[in-house]
This record gives structure tokens, sequence and C-alpha cells, in this order.
């Protein structure tokens, strides 16, 4: 399904993390793009009349004889390239340039100096920035036709450009934040190198991902899996706008929510949204298939599965159910990649994508799986959802199962519950700037010692976590005031039956994760 009467970005996928970022950056810039495989032949692209191209990074060296390639008429096409490290190593490779491999990787931060202004590719962009470098090969000279634009210390050609043939590259990653003035970068490509607008909008993704669901399903009765959460909600709106009442929505108290939640999701979904809701109350089903498991991984992979169990029961209520929409977002997809997987390594089996049994009976329909939480956010604003739905923080779908260190029981997940709306009630009512993006109360398996009245206890621990995030890859703890953190921590302790102690999570995302398991 294309979108005909946009112009069209394709991004070639050399297998790199990031290309679903150089998109997202596509996509603020107000260009619409695609990402195909890196081997996609010219004949099919050229079929749907590119307005540029970029090639993406990749974990490969461009130097190894069976390196990814792409096909070769691409680069005499005539439409506008931009490459990106390994891209543009491929690049340097196919035009003739001189690549050799570095003695040192070069990986992190470094200044880059523009040396290069007859082109517009740095508009506005200082003589001096900080970007993000990860390489291993580097261009040491160029052919005719090419010049270097910009350099840093350790890497002579750090942007690349053949002015006439509207081909450019540069060895640093612009899609990536730590790239100060990387969105400006791309932008002067798109904008006034390929010359294309900047008016495509969310609404023109509605379009295009309605027609999708539309197609895929057909007739087909669609199940959703309502998890209480902002991407379900949307998912489940997007494709009720699609196809109406061929969509039953399908929501399991699994009894791992937060306060208040189930009653407030199944309202919301009812009576605010108009949706078809069946409600299902798991509660003692999860906990009796969660008793005694400790280990995070178990806990994630008996929760998909019970879930997806649950779900098979009800379709053989709706009558020709054959497809489950799930909310899977752009961060879940890549980090439930599974080690055998060039570009990314396994972290956590998030419940939407991994640990689902071999045999599921259902397709999958996710049509939130190339963007990112705030562009959801944005969807959701777009189809109408109100704001309370589309401002609730991210929450997993194993819930407060991976926010209880340990074994599960009634009893704790009271004191992570009741914990967990106090940090909420307080962060929410705070005055901060930036607001956090996610905050929670994570009861450890830690005992300690205090005193309450005139009595010892010998009671839990529970951590506060409260981070700042623009898409929950990477996370900064939250500089929370130390009068809101005093305010949570004595109301954890003295409303919060078995509490003594509250600590507070100091840890970036990476090296630790957002949530604790
Ligand atoms: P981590 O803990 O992996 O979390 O750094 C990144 C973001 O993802 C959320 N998260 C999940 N979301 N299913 C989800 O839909 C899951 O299983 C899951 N586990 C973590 C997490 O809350 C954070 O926003």
């Amino acid at each position: 399904m294309t979108q005909r009467n946009a112009p069209t970005v394709f991004i070639l996928d050399f297998g790199a993390q990031y290309s679903q970022l150089i998109a997202r950056r596509v996509r603020e810039s107000g260009v619409y793009c695609e990402i195909v495989p890196h081997d996609a032949p010219w004949s099919a692209l050229s079929a749907r009349d590119p307005a540029a191209l970029i090639l993406s990074g990749g974990p490969e060296s461009a130097l190894v004889d069976d390196a990814p390639d792409m096909d070769e008429a691409i680069l005499e096409s005539g439409v506008p390239i931009f490459g990106i490290c390994y891209g543009m190593q491929l690049l340097a490779r196919e035009i003739g340039a001189e690549l050799v491999k570095l003695d040192h990787a070069e990986y992190g931060p470094a200044s880059l100096i523009v040396g290069n202004r007859d082109t517009p590719l740095f508009d506005g962009v200082p003589d001096e920035s900080r970007i993000w470098m990860s390489h291993g090969d580097s261009v040491v000279r160029l052919p005719e036709g090419y010049v270097a634009l910009a350099s840093t210390a350790r890497c002579h050609v750090a942007a690349m450009g053949n002015l006439k043939k509207k081909i450019y590259a540069t060895q640093f990653h612009p899609e990536v934040v730590h790239t100060q003035h990387g969105k400006a970068i791309l932008a002067n490509f798109l904008h006034e190198i390929a010359g294309l607008g900047d008016d495509w909008k969310m609404e023109n993704f509605v379009e295009r991902a309605t027609a999708e669901i539309r197609e895929k399903v057909g007739s087909a009765k669609v199940i959703c899996a309502l998890s209480g959460g902002v991407d379900s909600a949307v998912a489940a709106t997007l494709v009720s706008r699609a196809i109406g009442e061929q969509l039953t929505c399908i929501f399991v108290d699994h009894g791992l929510l937060r306060k208040g939640e189930a009653d407030q999701v199944v309202a919301a979904f009812r009576d605010i949204l108009h949706l078809n809701v069946v409600a299902v109350d798991a509660r003692k089903r999860f906990l009796k298939k969660l008793r005694g498991i400790e280990d995070p991984e178990k806990k994630r992979i008996v929760i998909g599965h019970e879930f997806i169990r649950v779900f098979e029961e009800e379709a053989e209520r709706v009558k020709g159910a054959k497809f489950l929409v799930q909310g899977t977002l752009y961060p879940d997809v890549i980090e439930s990649k599974t080690p055998e997987s060039k570009a990314g390594h396994k972290i956590k089996s998030h419940h939407n994508v991994g640990g689902l049994p071999k045999k599921m009976k259902f397709k999958l329909v996710e049509p939130l799986r190339a963007l990112f939480k705030d562009e959801v956010r944005e969807l959701g604003r777009v189809l109408g959802l109100p704001e309370g739905i589309v401002r609730r923080q991210p929450f997993p779908g194993p819930g407060l199962a991976v926010r209880i260190i340990g074994d599960i029981t009634e009893d704790r997940l009271q004191i992570v519950r009741d914990a967990d709306a106090i940090v909420r009630e307080e962060i929410d009512a705070a005055p901060l700037d930036p607001h956090p993006w996610q905050y929670f109360a994570v009861l450890t398996p830690v005992k300690s010692v205090g005193v309450m009245g005139d009595g010892r206890t010998y009671a839990n621990l529970v951590a506060v976590r409260a981070i700042t995030s623009e898409d929950g890859m990477t996370a900064d703890w939250a500089r929370l005031p130390h009068e809101l953190m005093e305010r949570i921590s004595s109301r954890i302790v003295n409303e919060v039956q078995g509490v003594n102690r509250v600590a507070y999570d100091i840890t970036t995302k990476p090296p630790a994760t957002v949530e604790w398991e």
C-alpha cells in the first residue's frame, strides 16, 4: 500500500539499529518515508518514483567481501542520495574512493568541523559542533567530483558530497539526539538539496495505516489485545477507524495493573471511545501461573503465554476472528530482537512481541510497529482520543509483575500498587519541567530494620524510579526536588503497610533499563 500522492523517500536498511530513527527524523521533517531492504532492486524502487534515497548505517564493514550491497543502478539513477555511516562507506567503495580500516574504531562523541559551505547541507550548523560517531573504517581519499565537506580530529572525511549529482554522506549519525545539529543536516538534505516540501503529517499516517489494515484483514473479524496503556488504546482506535464493527476489544484484567486502572480502562473504552469491549477477570488465573516464579524472563514469558491463551478462549466466542491487534512500538521491536539477528541483542522479552506461543492461532496486526512513543501520542490526538489516555505514562505489558523483584503474591502486589499510586499522585501534582517520562515504585526483595513508634520493624524496601526520556531507548534519572522526594518517601512509609524504607534509583539507561526486570 503506498502513499501515491506524497513524495516518498526510501531508506535502504543495511541492518542498523537506527534505521527507524532515521525514518522518524524524516517524518519529523514533514516528509513521507518507507524503510526497504538494502538489496531492493532499482526497478522496483523506481516504479515508486522515489524523491530521495537514504542509505542507513549497518553493523558490517564495507571492506569485507560479502558486505551488504545495493543495486548499482541506484548510483546512476539521478535521485538525490544520502549515506549514513555504513551507507557512506558503501558509497565510497562504489565511487572508487579509498577506504581504510582504522587502527582504533571511533565510538561516541566527536567535534565536527565544517570545511565546505558550497552546499546547503550544513546551513544553520556552526563551524564546530558535537556529533556522534560509530565506525571502524574511514574514507581517506575521494575521486573526482566528490569533495570532503567536514572533518573531525580523527576522521578527515566526516562528510562528503558530489554537489552536481546530489550525492551526500556523513560518517557520523545525524539521526541520533547526541548529534547536536543532526536534525538540521537531514532536513537540509531533504528540503534544500532534494527539494522536498514539509507538509506530510500524522493525518496522512492515519489514511495509509487504515488502508493497509483494511487490505490486510479483509472482512475477517479482528480481536484487539487491550492492555490499559496508550499503545493499545491508539492501536484499537486506529483499527476501529479502519474496520469498525469487525473489531472486538478484549480487556484482560490480569491483576497486575495499577490502582483503579482496570475500571478506568473499561469505562474509557466503552463510554468514551464506544468500542466493542469484552472484559475478562483473569486475576486468579495469572496469579496461580506466576506462583513461585522469580526469574524476570520467565515471568514475562508466562504472562505473554497466558495472555494469548485468554485471548484464544475469548476468540472462540467471536466467530470468524482471525487477527489479533497489538500495540507493538518500534523500541519493543528492536529490544526484543533475538541474539541471532544482526542488528540487535535480546534484552527483554516484551510480552507483546516475544513469548508468543509458536502455534498461535491469530495473525498479528501491529499498526504502530514503526512508531515511537511520542509519535503514538500524537497519533492518538489526531484520532481524537481524550488527553487522559494520550498522556498516560508508558506501562509494561507484564505490568506490576516486573516491578516486584522476586515472588509475586497478592500481598506484595498490594504493596507495590499502593506505593505506585503515591508516586504517581505526587509527581502528577508537581509542576516539573521537564515532566518525567515515567515514574513508579518497585518492590525489592530487601528487608531492613527500622523503628516506628517505639517498636522495631523489619519490613520491605521500596525503590522509586523516575526517568526523563524521549523514546524509552535511553533514559536519565529525573532530578526531583528534595521536598517532593521527601513527601513521596514519608507517604509511602506511613501509608503503605509493610514498607519501612524508600530508596531512589539514580541509574541511567544504559547501563540500566527503565524497568527493573
Ligand atoms: P526497558 O525496561 O526495556 O523499558 O528499558 C523501555 C520502555 O518499555 C517499557 N516496557 C515494556 N513495554 N511491554 C511493553 O509494551 C513490555 O513487556 C515492556 N517492558 C518494558 C518500559 O516501561 C519503558 O517505557
